[in-house]
């Protein structure tokens, strides 16, 4: 069968590998064009998908049940597929190498199901050459097909932003990169199914494997810049903020915030970069040290919080903090890999009391108290750090922060948010 009449014919069949972030609302979209399979390892997952349940918090129970997917945890299910699209994560080791196994598992099992004329397209995020050097290997070892004439493969990232996943997949620019031009006609019209803007084609798998790693590695860089520069200009005892809007000032000064950069994306993608200019013989310097600054910034606010408790006479083993904010990031509840754990777990080498606040983390082990709501707050702090800029946090009372303080307490508001609101001077305020 030729690649393009799939997609062109009237009824592809799409199976998702991995119901995650990206691979759940990749199905909603395009179950509203397809007839699609959403298959995950986790059987909890597809359990509670099976009661309309996303345990990301992410897609309303709503939308799940009008939707047609065929959630399953059974690989037999997916042999009536011909388009395979692979969502599974791609982490990194304690080395800061690229964890792979996810990829290889998944491309192992769908080595074994496909048949003349599927297309596997591959959205995890990964070096230039891995679903080349790594993937397809697997794919052709298991099916015994010769690609591309028998099956091919394609690329094409995802530029999904969680807290938004629906609309952001819809509205970003989609790029496919594949083994020939006929791949990447039938894959973009898939796609464009259900994209505001058309898909764009790249010449080739490599260059769209990049364009991922580049994009995050760019902003990963660029946020190291002002972290850096807040480290600096926090010795020196002027504004970081201040700084920023008066350089911003400069039609071609690009403003960036300091913070804390975790998640899966930022801090996670520069590592594949630094993989694989390695393995072709470079060092990165510039990559590397983004990373190094990145990771330091944790360290830098616990120090900070630390220093201050001693400068008010306080012993930081008998004092009670509040961390505001567990999630990488603003209005999400994922919490893995958020450096808010790591600065967490500085400040526990102090011995700090830690309770932790976040509407949107149902629960968390690790702090002495966990509290979901801002109105359960019931204890005064001698700090409070508020890490992430939730929506809930945005317009809380000076007289909010005075209740919660046990006096001469001092916020360490790492996103900046009340830098121009606080006045009372009974709270005293830091910022990156
Ligand atoms: N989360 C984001 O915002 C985002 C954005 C762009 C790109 N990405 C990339 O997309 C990929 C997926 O990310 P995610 O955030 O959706 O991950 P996730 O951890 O939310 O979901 C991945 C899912 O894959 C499942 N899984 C693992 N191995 C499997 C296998 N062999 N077969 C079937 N299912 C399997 C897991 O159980 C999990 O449910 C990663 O490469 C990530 O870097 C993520």
């Amino acid at each position: 069968m030729e690649h393009e009449s799939i997609a062109k014919s009237n009824s592809p069949i799409i199976a998702i590998i991995g119901l995650g972030y990206v691979g759940l609302p990749l199905s909603i979209a395009l179950s509203e064009h397809y007839s699609v399979i959403g298959f995950d390892i986790n059987s909890t997952r597809i359990e509670s998908l099976h009661r309309h349940i996303d345990l990301n918090r992410e897609i309303p129970t709503s939308i799940l049940q009008s939707s047609k997917i065929q959630f399953t945890n059974n690989k037999e299910d997916l042999k009536k597929a011909n388009i395979y699209i692979i969502a599974v994560p791609t982490d990194i080791d304690a080395d800061d190498s690229p964890d792979l196994s996810y990829l290889i598992k998944a491309s192992e099992m769908v080595g074994g199901l496909i048949s003349h004329g599927d297309i596997v397209i591959y959205e995890s995020t990964v070096y230039p050459g891995c679903t080349e050097e790594v993937c397809l290997p697997i794919l052709e070892e298991l099916s015994g097909l010769k690609s591309p004439i028998e099956f091919s493969i394609s690329y094409s990232p995802e530029r999904i932003v969680p807290g938004e996943l629906m609309e952001s997949l819809k509205s970003s620019i989609k790029i496919i990169g594949s083994q020939n031009d006929a791949t990447s006609l039938s894959v973009k019209s898939i796609y464009d199914s259900f994209l505001y803007h058309e898909a764009q084609i790249v010449s080739s798998i490599m260059v769209a494997e990049a364009a991922k790693v580049v994009e995050n590695t760019q902003r990963d860089i660029n946020i190291s810049l002002i972290n850096e520069l807040s480290v600096i200009f926090d010795k020196i005892g002027i504004s970081t903020h201040e700084v920023i809007e008066a350089a911003s000032t400069k039609w071609n000064f690009h403003p960036y915030s300091p913070g804390l950069v975790g998640g899966h994306c930022i801090s996670v993608d520069p590592f594949y970069l630094i993989h694989k200019a390695k393995k072709v013989g470079h060092l990165p310097q510039v990559i590397a040290a983004g990373r190094r600054v990145n990771e330091y910034i944790p360290k830098h606010i616990a120090t900070k919080v630390t220093q201050e408790l001693i400068k008010q006479g306080k012993n930081p083993g008998n004092t009670k903090v509040l961390v505001m904010g567990l999630a990488f990031k603003e209005n999400v509840s994922d919490i893995r890999n958020s450096k808010v754990i790591d600065l967490m777990n500085y400040l526990n080498d102090y011995s700090i009391c830690i309770d932790t606040l976040d509407p949107h983390v149902a629960s968390y082990q690790n702090s002495r108290n966990h509290y979901a709501q801002i109105s359960d707050i019931r204890a005064e702090y001698d700090a409070i750090i508020l890490c992430v800029a939730h929506d809930e946090f945005k317009d809380l009372s000076e007289q909010w922060f005075e209740k919660v303080s046990i006096g001469a307490t001092t916020l360490f508001d790492v996103k900046g948010i009340y830098r121009k609101q606080l006045t009372d001077e009974s709270i005293k305020y830091w910022t990156l």
